[in-house]
């Protein structure tokens, strides 16, 4: 079908690097609400990362959960949101976009219900998994759709807003954690997401359909009257709606049978999904989720923790803020060596402060300040990066699979880190785990310096045409093909 073929090139837009197809167009208010009313998926994503590192504590004193029942109503969320954003490409097709979010929309409500009034370990479980198959299909879906609806000169600026957004939902819901500790109100603190939920759920009844959506389906004339709405002139919008049909005549995505018949496709699938394990191996969700708990084995007090924790969110919301400015200047290759650096050195002085600095407030703030300093080398460089990486590498018949293949690789690993993460602590010892993963975060570095290209400033047809040539992965975005490069596979169609 063309239309999977739309799908691929609006995901290419979705990234910040995106190579815009026609000329910058300014947009209209319009175009603007409906991308933010679409963004708050992204803090919906976000609150529900992060509410349950404050509320665990006390569900497990309540439910006397042990610590393994813990980490599986941690990780529930994830295992479903692995599946949802498998799912989620052919609900966004099938039922269009706006349907999968308004659906999302009512996962995130119902799931935010059931998990703050649940009598029982099993039904919060079970809200969990709803809340899960919410971020997974939304996670999927809300990028898309703005990159869908905003014009070429907005459209990075859109989607930073949605990644802004995410970080901004952990911050906010961290606070929320911290200010509803006192009385141990964990149910608050789940129950609260009802109110941006509903918001998000009134916000989605007012979407219009992508107007590409709308064309895959051969509905042109109301795809134009969309059109209309979100740009400034009538010229304006008929110009785009030509520019998409035009692209829907290019050809199909093939996906899995281009995966299998093309070993350089093969390589740059490997290479996402490499990326997305070792993004979840950093440990960044063990603090995003357990983060109290990490502070409370080091010795602070349960509010203590808790602020401490919020200011975790605070750092990892500016970063990012951070790094959306810096990428296109330093590129993607230094900014991911000095974040996988900063992790490595911080995750290396925990480990170390636990095992010898002793629990006077001295070591406390130490510790503290390795932590926010680890938060701060994930959020410059590992985290939004690898996202960047994972679109930007994938040619464009194989963009959508491709996709699916990281971001699921994505849920799949943090489900696995966050279904272990407390049995290792309980095994290896705090000092220990963290020197595991300072001992990841090199060999993420190394993975950086031997496979990952600099695509700062490529065009993506570049990176692709050196990518189906054979050029080794980590030359996908030089100018020339290095003289002692060797052809990694035989070109292939
Ligand atoms: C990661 C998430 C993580 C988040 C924290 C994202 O890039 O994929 O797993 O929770 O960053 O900001």
């Amino acid at each position: 079908m063309p239309e999977d073929d739309l799908v691929s090139r609006a995901m290419t837009h979705a990234s910040p690097q995106g190579q815009a197809t026609s000329p910058a167009t300014p947009t209209t208010g319009h175009a603007i609400v409906v991308g933010v009313l679409a963004a708050l998926a992204g803090l919906m994503f976000g609150l529900d990362t992060g509410v349950i590192a404050g509320a665990l504590r006390f569900i497990g004193t309540d439910f006397d959960a042990s610590p393994r029942m813990q980490e599986w109503i941690v990780s529930s969320m994830m295992a479903a949101a692995a599946v949802g954003s498998l799912i989620a490409g052919t609900i966004s097709f099938r039922f269009g976009r706006r349907r999968a979010l308004l659906g999302s929309s009512i996962l995130f409500l119902l799931g935010s219900l059931i998990s703050a009034l649940a009598p029982s370990v099993t039904v919060l479980i079970i809200g969990r998994i709803f809340l899960g198959f919410a971020v997974g299909i939304a996670a999927f879906t809300a990028p898309l759709y703005i990159s869908e609806v905003s014009a070429v000169a907005q459209r990075g600026s859109m989607i930073a807003c949605y990644q802004l957004m995410m970080t901004g939902g952990i911050f906010l819901s961290y606070v929320t954690d911290g200010v509803l500790a006192n009385g141990a109100h964990w149910r608050w603190m789940l129950g609260l997401m009802t109110v941006p939920a509903t918001v998000f759920l009134i916000g989605c009844l007012f979407l219009p359909d992508s107007p590409r959506w709308l064309m895959m389906r051969g509905e042109k004339l109301r795809a134009r009257t969309v059109m209309r709405y979100l740009r400034p002139s009538p010229q304006q919008a008929d110009q785009e709606i030509s520019d998409i049909a035009t692209e829907l005549t290019r050809g199909r995505s093939e996906g899995f049978s281009f995966f299998r018949n093309n070993a350089n496709f093969r390589r740059s699938v490997g290479l996402g999904i490499v990326l997305q394990i070792m993004q979840q191996l950093t440990g960044i969700n063990v603090l995003m989720y357990y983060a109290p708990k990490v502070f409370q084995a080091a010795d602070f007090g349960a509010s203590a923790a808790g602020w401490a924790t919020a200011l975790i969110g605070l750092i990892n919301l500016v970063a990012t803020c951070v790094a959306i400015v810096t990428v296109d200047r330093w590129g993607r290759r230094p900014l991911l060596l000095l974040s996988c650096a900063i992790m490595t050195g911080s995750m290396l002085l925990a480990g170390g402060l636990v095992e010898y600095g002793g629990h006077d407030t001295t070591a406390q703030i130490a510790m503290v300040g390795s932590l926010l300093v680890f938060v701060l080398g994930f959020a410059i460089g590992a985290g939004p990066l690898v996202w960047t990486l994972c679109a930007e590498i994938q040619p464009l018949r194989g963009r959508d699979f491709g996709i699916v293949c990281s971001t699921f690789t994505n849920w799949a690993t943090n489900w696995a880190v966050s279904n272990t993460f407390l049995s290792v602590l309980d095994t290896l010892g705090e000092a220990h785990t963290f020197w595991l993963f300072a001992g990841m975060n090199a060999l993420f570095i190394a993975i950086t310096l031997f496979y990952v290209p600099e695509t700062k400033g490529v065009s993506l047809e570049n990176i692709e045409s050196h990518l189906l040539a054979g050029w080794p992965l980590r030359d996908l975005g030089a100018r020339s093909m290095p003289q002692d490069a060797k052809i990694s596979t035989r070109p292939s169609a």
